[in-house]
């Protein structure tokens, strides 16, 4: 019978950790476990640098972007000694479940140390929305509307100048932020990693809405995109003749209180995790499907590619003319 759990958030921090931090230690301390905050994600866990998790230590956290339990992107974990040794550490404190609450990387990171025998549960929470096998991650919808409260605001100078806006977001690899902040935003332009940029394409597109007098031109640029914003910057002004600013939003859409979805769904996660881990399960990656809970082996869950969907992509093409 379990008795003590451990979690850690990890890699980039995303709004909404501390909702599934409190749901963990909330659900655990209602089933009489003992709970340990392991900070700085796989780097504290190397470095022992743990702390008991009370009641009040989760007091007030829901409503805060970042993560209480600090994070990082550890590269001694990633190697075969680091990883053995966090597993020892992990065996020597008894600790009998490990949730583990971040992305691609940190439920790889999981999944290795399930394979060494200890018992592991990850929550999938990146910005990005990169994971393939759950339909949404923690952060990634408090992002996109951090993303649209930017581009609102950009659409108000564009107007005002008749200028094109290019803005870059973030996203790594996927063009998911890209692709809903466009559509929600009604840009005239997105370039995601995951297509071949058309850029003729929109020089013709923003030609044509001068024409018409329309004044005001947004371009989503993910940062996966394989044109950079000055190469962008550069056919624009000249295919156009317009003036174009270019804004990298940056770190501003890591940060910033979760939304209700956000919330809601972290606070479900937590939850599962330790429902899974006190009915024995292992080496578990939890996500979403058409609403619903669901769980998947790590080595299933990880092996699936993620797509780009292209159903969003035609509705951006048809929105955008
Ligand atoms: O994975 C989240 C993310 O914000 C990516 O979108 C971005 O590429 C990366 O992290 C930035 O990482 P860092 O905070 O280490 O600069």
């Amino acid at each position: 019978m379990i008795k003590k759990i451990a979690l850690l958030t990890s890699g980039g921090d995303a709004p909404g950790m501390n909702a599934a931090i409190r749901a963990v230690v909330k659900t655990a301390l209602k089933n009489d476990l003992e709970v340990i905050g392991i900070r700085r994600g796989y780097e504290g866990l190397l470095d022992q640098d743990f702390i008991e998790m009370k009641r009040g230590s989760v007091s007030d956290i829901l409503q805060r972007g970042g993560t209480m339990l600090l994070t990082a992107r550890s590269e001694r974990f990633k190697t075969p000694q680091g990883l053995a040794a966090g597993a020892e550490i992990l065996r020597k404190d008894r600790i009998g479940g490990l949730v583990v609450i971040g992305g691609n990387g940190s439920l790889c990171g999981a999944q290795k140390l399930n394979e060494l025998g200890i018992t592991t549960i990850g929550l999938p929470a990146t910005i990005d929305n990169d994971l393939a096998y759950t339909e949404a991650s923690i952060g990634f919808d408090t992002a996109i509307n951090t993303a649209l409260y930017a581009l609102g605001n950009l659409r108000d100078t564009s107007y005002s100048h008749g200028r094109v806006n290019v803005v870059q977001v973030m996203g790594r690899h996927c063009g998911d932020i890209a692709l809903h902040a466009a559509i929600g935003c009604g840009a005239e332009g997105v370039f995601l990693p995951e297509r071949e940029p058309d850029i003729m394409g929109l020089c013709n597109i923003i030609n044509k809405r001068r024409d018409l007098g329309c004044l005001l031109n947004i371009v989503v640029v993910a940062e996966g995109c394989p044109l950079s914003l000055e190469e962008i910057k550069a056919v624009l002004t000249k295919q156009t003749g317009a003036e174009v600013r270019t804004t990298v939003l940056g770190h501003i859409q890591r940060g910033g209180s979760p939304t209700s979805y956000d919330r809601l769904f972290a606070s479900r996660l937590g939850a599962y995790a330790v429902d899974l881990l006190l009915k024995g399960a292992s080496g578990r990656a939890c996500g979403i499907k058409y609403g619903r809970l669901v769980d998947f082996s790590f080595e299933e869950a990880l092996a699936i590619k993620k797509n780009l969907d292209e159903s969003l992509y035609e509705l951006f093409e048809l929105l955008s003319k």
